[in-house]
């Protein structure tokens, strides 16, 4: 790093002014597993991270339906196109959309409701990765869901390199929980996922056990494989 050991002070108030002006969070991105993932953000797009690679990220306050997830075993040309085995966003190296089940997903809505920021992990889009999500600015806590819920997958949900979530291989209300169906009572699959990453959120009605909160302008740090 040039800068170690004594930056500027009108470089680190220039930062400063960013900072302010942008109303911006830093999203530290790093891959701890033993293989590639190809890391994807939205907003913030893509990249690849060989093990022990980071990526850091910015997203605009006031960010919500903020999602950040692993793609594995891709293959991408030149001009950034190709193709993921799981969490595929179109087809596109930088992600423009959100990818395709299986997903192990990290959420964002940054500076909401008394000026918190909310966070969570969801498998309501299934599982591909382990994940970590923490605050590295603050003394809130953090979300993590690191279990084998590839190797233990129920056989129906099972797909190469990930677990479905019996929404996407089900399509029925009872199993999509959705809305106007008249709740969504626990089944075996989401009993499974719940079991497995008690934290994370199993259904998309499962805000009790699964929503998190820190003070908005906190930064964070997103692991693959904690
Ligand atoms: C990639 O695909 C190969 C062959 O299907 C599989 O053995 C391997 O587990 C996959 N890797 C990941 C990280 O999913
Ligand atoms: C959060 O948003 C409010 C306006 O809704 C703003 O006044 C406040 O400065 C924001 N918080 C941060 C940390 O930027």
């Amino acid at each position: 790093m040039a800068f170690t050991g004594g930056r500027p002070v009108g470089l680190s108030l220039l930062f400063c002014l960013f900072c302010t002006l942008t109303h911006a969070v830093n999203l530290d991105v790093v891959n701890q597993c033993s293989y590639t993932v190809w890391a994807a953000a939205k907003p913030g797009g893509g990249r690849q991270l060989d093990p022990g690679q980071a990526w850091s990220i910015t997203v605009a306050f006031g960010s919500t339906l903020a999602r950040i997830w692993g793609r594995t075993n891709c293959s991408f040309d030149g001009n950034g196109r190709g193709q993921c085995q799981t969490g595929d966003c179109n087809k596109l190296l930088d992600c423009q959309g959100y990818g395709t089940p299986p997903n192990t997903l990290a959420e964002f809505a940054l500076n909401q409701t008394n000026n918190e920021d909310f966070f969570d992990i969801s498998l309501v889009d299934g599982f591909n990765v382990p994940l970590d999500l923490s605050p590295t600015t603050s003394a809130c806590r953090g979300v993590r869901c690191a279990a084998d819920i590839n190797g233990q997958c129920p056989e129906k949900l099972r797909t190469p390199g990930g677990c479905n979530s019996p929404c996407t291989v089900f399509k029925t209300n009872q199993y999509c929980c959705t809305t106007g169906s008249g709740g969504c009572a626990p089944n075996e699959y989401s009993s499974f996922f719940k079991n497995m990453c008690p934290d994370a959120y199993s259904n998309s009605q499962d805000d009790q056990t699964s929503g998190f909160t820190c003070p908005s302008g906190t930064n964070y740090r997103v692991v693959f494989c904690p």
